[in-house]
């Protein structure tokens, strides 16, 4: 496995792997890797001669008063898990390569970034979109992988891909979890262990509302509000939004169906989560 942190160096060996006739497949990640990265790098290896995952804590995706500076780092340890995944190379970049001085072109994806996390974090998704394009054009992948974890983020990329014709496929791998079932996510770190234990309304939330629907409850409304009262009865949570979405359009629903997502962001503690489940999957 090499370390490559050269960005027309990386391009470079792409442009040439592809033309010995290599299948690339990319697993773009911000590091600090976990299980859930894991699942994505399992799956690439599968499906890809040649495995490059990309790690770059990509500053244009936060917005002021985020986390990006404290967002957590720690390539040797990524590095070792990495090579245990059997990544042959690592693309990480420095920010002031992929973004030097006069860089002026953004990626934007209209409608879907309006909704959810689009809506919270202004400017979010076109600092995801610009750096997951600038990422295609120097690795050149045949298949990328993404999780559902970040369900709209998944939603985003795929428009992007078909609309700017990008010769990639897309893939979305099924949210990894605790065994507890919280969400894996680079920021759990962030969580004392009584917010670790309160983090767990999330996927409570949703397996009560899943239940209530494959109960025969259809009325959005009413399994949102379900979920938000679990979710309030911890003492350190604060709903961002929960939303009940069209897993295509991601626009909101009144009554769901089996095309139906719940979506939920929560702070808690300084610490914001998100998670989503299809309300009629178990
Ligand atoms: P990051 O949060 O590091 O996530 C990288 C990839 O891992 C994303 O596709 C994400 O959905 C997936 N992932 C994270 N937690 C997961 C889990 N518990 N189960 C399954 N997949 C999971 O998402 C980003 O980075 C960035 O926005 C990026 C796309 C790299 C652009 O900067």
């Amino acid at each position: 496995m090499q370390i490559v942190t050269d960005v027309q160096e990386m391009q470079a060996r792409c442009l040439a792997a592809r033309e010995a006739g290599k299948q690339i497949a990319f697993v773009p990640t911000m590091g600090f890797l976990h299980n859930g990265h894991r699942s994505l790098l399992d799956e690439g290896r599968k499906r890809g001669d040649l495995l490059v995952l990309s790690i770059f804590v990509n500053p244009t995706q936060f917005g002021q008063g985020e986390d990006f500076a404290s967002y957590p780092r720690d390539l040797t340890r990524d590095a070792a898990l990495a090579e245990e995944a059997g990544v042959d190379w690592i693309f990480a970049p420095e920010a002031r390569q992929m973004y030097p001085r006069g860089y002026a072109t953004y990626v934007d994806v209209e409608g879907l970034t309006d909704t959810l996390c689009g809506r919270s974090r202004p400017g979010h998704f076109r600092g995801v979109t610009t750096v997951v394009s600038k990422l295609f054009l120097i690795v050149q992948p045949h298949v990328a992988l993404f999780g559902r974890k970040d369900f709209q983020q998944l939603a985003v990329i795929k428009r992007m891909t078909a609309d700017l014709n990008l010769p990639v496929e897309i893939v979305g791998m099924p949210i990894v979890r605790e065994a507890d079932g919280l969400a894996m996510s680079s920021r759990n770190i962030y969580l004392s262990p009584a917010q670790r234990t309160q983090a767990l309304c999330l996927v409570d939330a949703l397996r009560l509302a899943g239940g209530l629907a494959r109960g025969g409850e259809r009325a959005a409304e009413r399994l949102i509000a379900a979920a938000r009262e679990r979710i309030e009865r911890e003492l350190e949570a604060q709903v961002d939004y929960i939303q009940i979405c069209h897993q295509l359009t991601l626009e909101d629903q009144s009554t769901v169906d089996g095309d139906s997502v719940l979506l939920l962001a929560v702070k808690v503690g300084n610490t914001r989560l998100i998670d989503n489940a299809y309300l009629f999957e178990e």
